[in-house]
């Protein structure tokens, strides 16, 4: 079956409020389901909660990335490929935004701003061909992996549980990473890399706090 233009416009606006506004559904049972809760002093639990609500934008990015690479990929395959990934990265959201919770944090309140943002960033990768935006792809999700280690770093040592779902997380990134090369990936030029690089920087300082 053939898309038109509209068609994927539609599904992948459709997307977007999804992940803005609803509430994600894991597939998978959350990894922390058979941790039991750790009792945390009240900063401690700040900043866990902090460190999660990082990891949540960040999927919310992901999502972004992945819907803006749909819309634009030239070929079947690549689209289907985006579209896979970011019902996976739904997963990874759901389980960041319970354990938000249970840290008694909020989400960011930029996340629309870098939904926004993110889906401009995959539509234009999307449109310079598929290797170069399973490229991308690619060195997105090695750069999470590299920043979900740091965060293992971070997290409160007795959160065992925040822990279980970084963990997974990691685990599944280095997996759509790995898809991602034997898809065809290109290696992105280093600029492009220190770029994305310092992109992420802005975004994990700003919603440490916001
Ligand atoms: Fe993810
Ligand atoms: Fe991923």
């Amino acid at each position: 079956m053939r898309y038109s233009t509209l068609d994927k416009i539609i599904t992948e606006f459709d997307t977007g409020l999804r992940t803005l506004l609803a509430k994600p559904y894991s597939v998978r049972p959350h990894p922390d389901q058979d941790v039991a809760e750790a009792s945390l002093s009240s900063t401690d639990k700040q900043h866990a909660a902090a460190l999660m609500r990082i990891n949540q934008t960040g999927e919310v990015c992901a999502q972004a990335l992945y819907s803006g690479q749909a819309l634009t990929a030239r070929t079947a395959a690549t689209s289907n490929t985006m579209q896979q990934a970011a019902r996976e990265e739904t997963e990874h959201l759901a389980w960041c935004e319970s354990r938000i919770h249970e840290l008694g944090g909020r989400t960011s309140l930029l996340n629309p701003l870098f939904y926004a943002g993110s889906f401009a960033i995959g539509a234009i990768a999307g449109a310079l061909g598929d290797k170069w935006s399973l490229g991308f792809l690619e060195e997105t999700e090695k750069q999470v992996g590299e920043h979900l280690n740091s965060h293992l770093n971070q997290l409160p040592a007795a959160d065992e549980k925040s822990r279980k779902i970084v963990e997974q997380m990691r685990t599944d990134e280095a997996k759509h990473a790995n898809d991602a090369k034997h898809l065809g990936a290109a290696e992105l030029p280093t600029p492009v890399k220190f770029c994305m690089k310092h992109m992420s920087k802005v975004m994990t300082a700003t919603t440490y706090h916001i």
